[in-house]
Parts: C-alpha cells; structure tokens; sequence
C-alpha cells in the first residue's frame, strides 16, 4: 500500500455557525474554569485533567475537549476530515486541544518542526485572536481569521508560526482536532527543515499587518 503522506494545506473560512462558535466558547470557558494550571515545559507532555501553562512556548495547554464537545460539532469536523483524506481507512478523531498563546504566558512562539507521535490528520480551527500570527505549512503561509481552519499532516509536514514578538493583550486562541492517520509516524525532511528554518529566520513580520 502506498501512502501519499502529504497533503495540500487549504484554508476554509467561517467554518462554523455563530451559534456553533457560542456552543464552543462556553465548552471551553467552562473547561477553563474547572481546571487548575500546572506548569510543564515538555512538549510532548500529556495531561487530560489540567491546564498545562508553558513558558518557553507563551501559551497554556488544555487536552480532553473531544469528551465534552456537543457532538454535532464533533461530526461536522469529521465530514470536513473526511472530504481532505486520501486514505482507505477513515481518520478517527482521537482529541482535542484548546491552546493559549499569550505574552502573559510567556513569550508566544513556535518555530519549524514535525510533531512527534501518529496523528495523521490535524485541523488548526483559529476561535478567537486579537492579532494575526501566520500559521506555515510546508513554505506557504496562511492568515487565519478567526472562524477557519488549515489541515495538514502534522507528522510529515513541516510547520511553524511567525516568528514575531506578542504585545501586551495580544493573544490567539486555537481548537487542535486531532485525528489518528494508519501507519503515519514523524517523518523529517532534512532539507524541507533547512528551508523552514531560513524561511523563519529571515521572514519580517510586519506590525501593520495586525488586524484589530
Ligand atoms: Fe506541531
């Protein structure tokens, strides 16, 4: 069986409904309000009972939302997934995380990498900012407003966020649907890496660009 372990990365705008959105919001300020804050700088870190603040990653980290979202907002990102897969064996939703990136947290940043681990299948679903912080995938660059999605696979495709310093108040909100991916692991291009990192490292992000 031969897999195609890339895929073309596309934004969708408005992706859910104003009602949906509200229905999010209250699942995750609900969460928020439940939980307490635990610090831990380890990526890769797993915590489904707390909320994981990282200061080297200026962001808090909150995993388990896939067992308390309505369902009918489960299954409309699942059509959406399965419409992108290319697979023979449908992706399985296997989570749900809700990330903070705020100064207040540290300083925001995510430079080039693959993720570790088998996900297949992630979907950036941006709910709320109060800046834009580009999302990269393979090279190209998305501006995500708020309301959209970008999926790609994470494991095998290089990505990262501006490399841009956060003010005071700015912060950016996003949902990871995760979805498992058969016989996917990280795979790293050496050299889609060493583009990435120069692409990174040179790119100058621009305050005007700032949407608010
Ligand atoms: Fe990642």
């Amino acid at each position: 069986m031969v897999y195609n372990y890339r895929m073309t990365p596309k934004l969708v705008e408005d992706f859910f409904t104003k009602e949906e959105i509200e229905e999010i919001k209250a699942v995750i300020a609900s969460q928020l309000s439940s939980k307490s804050m635990v610090n831990n700088e380890d990526q890769n870190f797993v915590d489904q009972n707390n909320i994981v603040q990282q200061d080297h990653t200026g962001r808090i980290v909150m995993q388990g939302l896939q067992h308390v979202m309505p369902k009918h907002i489960i299954t409309k990102m699942n059509r959406f997934a399965l419409t992108l897969w290319e697979y023979n064996v449908a992706p399985e939703l296997v989570g749900i995380t809700y990330n903070n990136w705020n100064k207040k947290y540290g300083h925001p940043t995510l430079p080039p990498h693959y993720d570790k681990g088998s996900i297949g299948l992630l979907i950036d679903y941006q709910i709320d900012s109060t800046t834009n912080w580009d999302l990269w995938v393979d090279g190209e660059r998305f501006s995500m407003p708020d309301n959209s999605v970008v999926a790609f696979v994470p494991t095998r495709q290089v990505h990262w966020r501006t490399h841009r310093p956060f003010e005071d108040g700015e912060e950016v909100s996003l949902l990871f649907f995760e979805y498992s991916g058969e016989g996917i692991s990280q795979k790293i291009d050496t050299e889609q890496l060493k583009k990435a990192n120069t692409i990174y490292n040179t790119y100058t992000w621009r305050p005007e660009g700032k949407r608010y």
